[in-house]
């Protein structure tokens, strides 16, 4: 039975580099996929940035791949106005995707790609756990003419539940990351990851950084660190920092997921990118990578996603090289050196 995955190409350069993604799987599998509103797509057909057939389409899947929402056309400071991203917040709250998984690991080909020293990034293998659908994101907002709120606030249950996705993702160790030397909910936060770990996971190694030194360590050192399990707004953060480690930020993939056998949602960790949308030269990388990650998260295809991913290893290791990796490849030139190494 062919699977179904729903697809989201949202705004700017999402439309170009899901078309992309589906020519990618369709090489190793066969999947019907269904197509939906999001972003500011859905801002102008419908008036919202998720409409309600697009969150019950996505509830109903096997897996959903989002290209990425946002763009200057519905940028705006009134909070009475939609914005595209509410798009994709709600996304996340409604299909309770709690966990965002970030995996950083510079391929051979594009050590030098990064602004960073070869020597500082070579053995680099880690992996941001985000908490997704808690804290600042998602606290009550408040906005008067002289003020304005958004409140950080975690339950025992939302950390336990994060915690427990990063201490079964530790390779090596799980680094915690927060801000406890000034924040309340950090000390609750890391109190509570103390004790899943005393509990539950004892024999993996832990330790932990507030979210200013994590910073600076992702740059000094990132080849120490395994998983980084943080909060929604450290870790949205964080996961930017450590896309540079790749070399672009066109090269990050990641997943969201929710609670075992629930969809997961995949997407590239780059945004809409709209000074180049409709050029053709977007990287679609990223978002073939977060199509792997929806063949092995997704739906179990472990050796379909290995395989894209080597394709992917091998089309740069041959200099395949889109524009934002300093080359000249177009986004269906990217796509044919991948479907090629398949
Ligand atoms: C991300 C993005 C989103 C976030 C935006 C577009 C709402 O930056 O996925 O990291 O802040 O979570
Ligand atoms: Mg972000």
């Amino acid at each position: 039975m062919s699977r179904r995955i729903v697809l989201l190409p949202g705004d700017g350069i999402g439309p170009e580099v899901v078309a992309a993604t589906t020519k990618v799987l369709d090489a190793v599998g066969d999947f019907t996929y269904e197509e939906h509103l999001i972003g500011g797509a859905a801002i102008d057909a419908t008036g919202t940035a998720l409409p309600d057939e697009t969150l019950a389409a996505c509830r109903d899947a096997d897996a959903v791949l989002l290209g990425a929402v946002g763009g200057p056309k519905w940028d705006s400071t009134d909070p009475g106005r939609p914005r595209p991203e509410q798009g994709l917040l709600g996304i996340r709250k409604g299909m309770e995707l709690f966990a965002n998984l970030r995996p950083v690991r510079p391929l051979t080909a594009l050590l030098d790609a990064s602004p960073l020293k070869r020597e500082r990034i070579e053995g680099t293998d880690l992996v941001v756990v985000r908490e997704l659908t808690g804290g600042m994101y998602f606290g009550r907002k408040e906005r008067t003419a002289d003020s304005a709120l958004d409140e950080n606030a975690y339950t025992r249950a939302e950390v336990e539940r994060i915690a427990r996705v990063a201490f079964r993702a530790a390779r090596r160790k799980v680094t915690n990351v927060d801000k406890m030397n000034v924040l309340e909910v950090s000390r609750f936060w890391r109190e509570v990851v103390l004790d899943v770990h005393a509990r539950e996971f004892a024999d993996v190694p832990l330790d932990h950084l507030l979210v200013d030194n994590a910073s600076m360590q992702l740059i000094n050192a990132p080849s120490e660190f395994d998983v980084i399990l943080t909060d929604n707004m450290f870790g949205d953060i964080l996961s930017d920092e450590a896309a540079m480690i790749t070399g672009s930020i066109g090269m990050l993939p990641s997943a969201s997921l929710g609670e075992e056998g629930r969809p997961g949602l995949f997407e590239p960790v780059h945004g809409s990118a709209p000074d180049i949308a409709g050029k053709g030269i977007a990287n679609p990388l990223a978002t073939i990578l977060s199509g792997a990650l929806l063949l092995r998260h997704g739906l179990g295809l472990s050796d379909e996603a290995d395989a894209v991913e080597s394709a992917v290893d091998r089309a740069l290791e041959r200099g395949l090289r889109t524009p934002d990796l300093g080359g000249d490849a177009t986004t269906d030139q990217a796509t044919q050196a991948v479907l090629e190494q398949l």
